[in-house]
């Protein structure tokens, strides 16, 4: 695997494998890769001639009391998950490397960072879609992968590509979870195995969301019960959001829409802020 650190190397490497007619598929991370990771890794694999895979972890997109300094960084373990998955190349900048000057241009979105996520975090859509346009010009991929769990941020990127025609098609891939149903996530490292258990508390109360919309369509009403089971259940979850929405437009609904659901929600186990998602 090479791994390149600067911006006019992966350039000159990325037009060689243009010219040899190569397909580009990118994996753009934060590092400290899971399976979650991996599984948009193996489908890049799958799907392309080339996989590359960038670790940065992204300073604008950390709001100012958020966790960007103790962020986990374990950088050689992730070097040693990407080259066994056949990773052609890893592109590793510094924070120097992608912000060299001041900015002044950044890529904003409209309505859809206005709600879920983007409430608590009213800067984080900002500094997403500015660092994934950049990286997306840097790389001039073919296929990019996001996963499912950052439902908001893979829907966000997708509008970006549509609205500033960036040649390229997303993929946006099933949740990966641990045996107990928790969705993987970097920051579940934060957790101990206490706090492991009361984590489950969002992907229950999404499953009984599911299990109530069956017999039940007023969204508002499943959002209730979520919201009920968790205060009832968890002493120690503060509950961010817990929502019933359109899984296309992100707005909220009245009544359960077949196929098109989206149960989603955050919460906060001590410090820690976890999201997870199901369509229904
Ligand atoms: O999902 C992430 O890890 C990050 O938000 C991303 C897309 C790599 C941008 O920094």
């Amino acid at each position: 695997m090479k791994v390149v650190k600067d911006i006019k190397s992966i350039r000159k490497l990325i037009k060689q494998y243009k010219m040899q007619g190569k397909s580009i598929g990118f994996v753009p991370t934060m590092g400290a890769l899971h399976e979650g990771h991996l599984s948009l890794i193996r489908k890049a694999r799958r799907e392309n001639d080339i996989v590359i895979a960038s670790i940065f972890v992204n300073p604008l997109q950390f709001g100012l009391n958020e966790d960007l300094e103790k962020y986990p960084r374990p950088i050689n373990k992730d070097k040693k998950l990407l080259e066994k998955e056949k990773v052609a190349v890893l592109f590793l900048p510094t924070n120097e490397i992608m912000y060299p000057h001041i900015l002044y241009t950044y890529v904003d979105i409209d309505k859809l960072k206005d709600c879920m996520c983007g409430l608590s975090r009213p800067t984080h859509f900002i500094g997403v879609l500015t660092v994934v346009a950049k990286l997306f010009n840097i790389i001039t991929p073919d296929k990019v992968y996001f996963g499912q769990k950052d439902y908001q941020q893979a829907m966000i990127i997708k509008k970006m590509i549509l609205d500033l025609n960036f040649p390229i098609k997303i993929n946006i891939c099933p949740i990966v979870r641990e045996k107990s149903g928790l969705a993987l996530s970097s920051r579940n490292m934060y957790l101990n195995e206490k706090e492991k258990l009361e984590a489950l508390a969002l992907y229950n109360a999404l499953n009984l969301g599911k299990e109530i919309s069956f017999k039940n369509k007023n969204a508002k009403f499943i959002a209730t019960k979520m919201k009920n089971y968790i205060l009832k259940n968890y002493k120690n979850i503060k509950i961010d959001y817990l929502n019933v929405r359109n899984a296309d437009t992100l707005e909220k609904i009245k009544h359960i829409l077949p196929k098109k659901t989206l149960l989603c929600g955050a919460i906060y186990v001590g410090k820690t802020r976890l999201i997870d998602n199901i369509i229904i």
